[in-house]
């Protein structure tokens, strides 16, 4: 690890950076641990939503590491820094740990898409699990500069691993939190406030970030609500810049047909109505014996299975799989009815997120602003 001023290797383009960055602050946040880094051209382009990969320098640790960004400064004494919030777990993690003030680190960022942001005036409901509500908050600064009301569900296993209570207190106009021991707030989990929270603040659209369960639970919920949702999902990555299809998500596309998209560069963020969870992570990518699977592109129906597969071993052995295909084409899965008030679902990548926000909740074109990167 060196010691050594931080500075980036690119230039202003758009598009992620690579940098070398001086860590500026290191701290507990309760369960969690908070690394601010210095990096003024990752800082200038990122949107909520995005992440950076951060080489580690732990024995037997190749593969970057994904981490949501989880807040950035663009003006004051602070301007130029990009915070991280992670759960200190395997080597790479626990690495990060060690690393202390005026440390330089390695960073790529932002990667993946961001949260899209309504066009319309819309009350939105941020639901976090863990550490996942730090990316929220970021959000929520967005949204509140476009005068739109936030209301916050804040869900973890335990009190101590409930994350930034008082930051979102300061940045919702509710906030309700759960926990599964009872320990602070509601007992239980996040869906279980979930239809209570959304109805009394009149929540037109919901934001999730939190454990991949999690997000499925309240995507299934929010489809049975009518609530289109957006959520922020977590899969092993390898590249980490749409190269090696380790990441893969099964997504349902308009015509019904399931493809499998990469959670780096099409994601992290997805329109949770349209995951095929029972198809992620299944091997074979979740095709069903005996059904057609067509590839689009260059590539095979063998190539499909092995896209489909989420590769989580891959990455775990720190090596991606040398046989993934692009956009496998799956049958799709059986339609669920929806419950509430019905509301098409359109997101099945970036900007056919933003016509999905814009569709339902939009008004005018916040998407282009978005696009520039402006806050
Ligand atoms: C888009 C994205 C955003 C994330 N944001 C955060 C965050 O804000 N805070 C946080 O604590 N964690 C976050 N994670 C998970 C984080 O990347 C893993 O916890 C971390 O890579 C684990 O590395 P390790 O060496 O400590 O653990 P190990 O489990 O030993 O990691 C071994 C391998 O598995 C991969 N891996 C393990 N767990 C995950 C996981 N949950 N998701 C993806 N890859 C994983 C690692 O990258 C590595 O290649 C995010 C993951 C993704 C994909
Ligand atoms: S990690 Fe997503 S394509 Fe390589």
């Amino acid at each position: 690890m060196s010691r050594r001023r931080g500075g980036t290797t690119a230039g202003r383009d758009e598009g992620p950076v690579q940098a070398t960055c001086e860590v500026i602050a290191r701290r507990r946040e309760g369960a969690y641990w908070l690394l601010s880094m210095a990096a003024r051209e990752i800082a200038e382009r990122a949107q909520p939503g995005q992440f950076v990969q951060v080489a580690v320098d732990a024995p037997h640790t190749l593969l970057r590491r994904p981490f949501s960004i989880a807040h950035v400064s663009r003006q004051g004494a602070s301007a130029g820094t990009v915070d991280v919030v992670f759960d200190a777990h395997g080597p790479g993690t626990e690495w990060m740990t060690t690393v202390e003030v005026h440390d330089v680190l390695d960073l790529i960022g932002p990667l993946g898409t961001p949260f899209p942001l309504p066009q319309r005036k819309v009350n939105c409901l941020l639901v976090g699990g863990g550490y996942g509500v730090a990316p929220l908050y970021y959000l929520a600064e967005s949204l509140l500069r476009r005068q739109l009301r936030v209301d916050v569900i804040n869900g973890a296993a335990t009190a101590e691993r409930i994350l930034g209570a008082i930051e979102a207190k300061r940045l919702s106009a509710s906030v309700t939190f759960t926990t599964e021991d009872g320990s602070y707030g509601t007992k239980g989990r996040v869906t279980d406030v979930l239809e209570q929270v959304a109805s009394a603040s009149r929540s037109g659209l919901v934001y999730a970030c939190g454990p991949n369960p999690m997000l499925r639970a309240v995507s299934e919920l929010c489809d049975e609500l009518g609530l289109p949702v957006q959520v922020a999902v977590e899969e092993r990555m390898a590249c980490g810049i749409g190269v090696c299809f380790t990441c893969v998500v099964p997504i349902v596309g308009r015509d019904g047909f399931v493809r499998n998209k990469r959670a780096c560069l099409d994601g992290p963020v997805f329109n949770g109505r349209r995951i095929a969870w029972d198809q992620w992570g299944v091997p074979g990518g979740g095709v069903r014996p005996g059904a057609e699977a067509e590839v689009v592109g260059s590539g095979s129906a063998r190539g499909a299975a092995a896209a489909g597969s989420t590769s989580g071993a891959a990455a775990a052995a720190e090596a991606p799989p040398a046989d993934a295909v692009p956009d496998a084409v799956q049958a799709p899965p059986p339609a669920r009815p929806a419950r509430g008030a019905s509301a098409p679902i359109d997101a099945e990548a970036d900007a056919d997120a933003d016509a999905e926000t814009d569709a339902e909740a939009g008004g005018p074109p916040a998407a282009e602003e978005q696009r520039r990167g402006r806050p």
